[in-house]
């Protein structure tokens, strides 16, 4: 066969060899030279794990059940939304004290803690829309005369370093006040309120009446205040993280969306959050 052209020659051994590369496939015995190309190709990156802190002694947001797994309203709305986002989270018990700064740090990638969004606090990270109201609350025992915020004005008053509680109550009492007397946890200045160590403790009102009903034995009862300006939590990123804020804020719209907020805030609190009116407030004259 003299008259096999060039072409036709490269097609003949073209499927020679395609032959027995087949075959080669065909064996038992995965051919050596498959190794190596897989492994040339790119390795999938592994999924990111975001790292969420969270001051896990705050039910019912945070907190730690007795096998040591953290729990909580905080904690289901950041699995639902990080189930939305399609991102893998794994909550981090962390203390109150220092929990910005491990966003600095990079330690932690967001923060779920019932962390009320305040213009100071926007200074140093960024928050998700809001995802809970809330409003300071005054914890007394049941015998106290304490019917007002402005009567703490001269009492002892526990509170948790660095929260909101603590913020009014500086202002009410003064820096320089020695009858705030600050805990590292909101348990433990409840703790301190059961001892009668303080007179009163001032913290978030889910918080506080939470432990109302779980200890009915401390024979406390809550005193509530108009004066206590509302406030809204806010999941915390580091400043400047633009794309972990907008898969979050995408996240908190679906869940509001599809009801899962609604289930969870029921689970926690046995209705639904109230809805403000849609509809504008009627005219004033009438
Ligand atoms: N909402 C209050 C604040 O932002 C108290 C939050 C405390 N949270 C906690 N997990 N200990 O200051």
């Amino acid at each position: 066969m003299i008259a096999l052209t060039t072409r036709r020659f490269l097609q003949t051994a073209g499927l020679l060899i395609a032959g027995v590369v087949l075959s080669a496939c065909g064996k038992k015995e995965p051919p050596v030279a498959a190794a190596p190309a897989a492994s040339a190709a790119p390795a999938p990156a592994p999924a990111k794990v975001y790292m969420v802190g969270t001051d896990a002694a705050y039910a019912p947001f945070e907190s730690q059940n007795e096998k040591a797994e953290i729990v909580g309203f905080d904690i289901d709305v950041v699995n639902a939304v990080a189930k939305k986002a399609g991102m893998e989270v794994k909550f981090v018990n962390t203390p109150w004290e220092g929990i910005i700064n491990t966003l600095q740090q990079g330690d932690r990638d967001l923060l779920v803690s019932s962390i009320t969004i305040t213009d100071e606090r926007k200074q140093s990270m960024d928050f998700s829309s809001p995802y809970f109201d809330a409003q300071q609350l005054i914890a007394v025992k049941e015998n106290s005369k304490v019917s007002k915020f402005d009567d703490l004005k001269k009492l002892k008053v526990g509170v948790q370093t660095g929260t909101t509680g603590d913020e009014v109550v500086t202002k009410l009492q003064g820096k320089n006040s020695t009858n705030i007397k600050r805990f590292e946890s909101t348990p433990l200045a409840l703790k301190e309120l059961e001892a009668r160590g303080v007179d009163a403790v001032v913290a978030d009102n889910g918080v506080v009446i939470n432990y109302l009903a779980n200890n009915t034995g401390a024979k406390f009862k809550s005193v509530s205040d108009k004066a206590f300006q509302p406030e809204q939590y806010g999941i915390a990123v580091k400043k400047g993280n633009t794309e972990l804020l907008a898969k979050l804020n995408k996240g908190l719209a679906d869940i509001k969306a599809d009801g899962t907020y609604d289930q969870l805030y029921t689970k926690y609190f046995g209705a639904p959050p109230a809805k403000v009116a849609a509809s504008p407030a009627p005219a004033a004259s009438k």
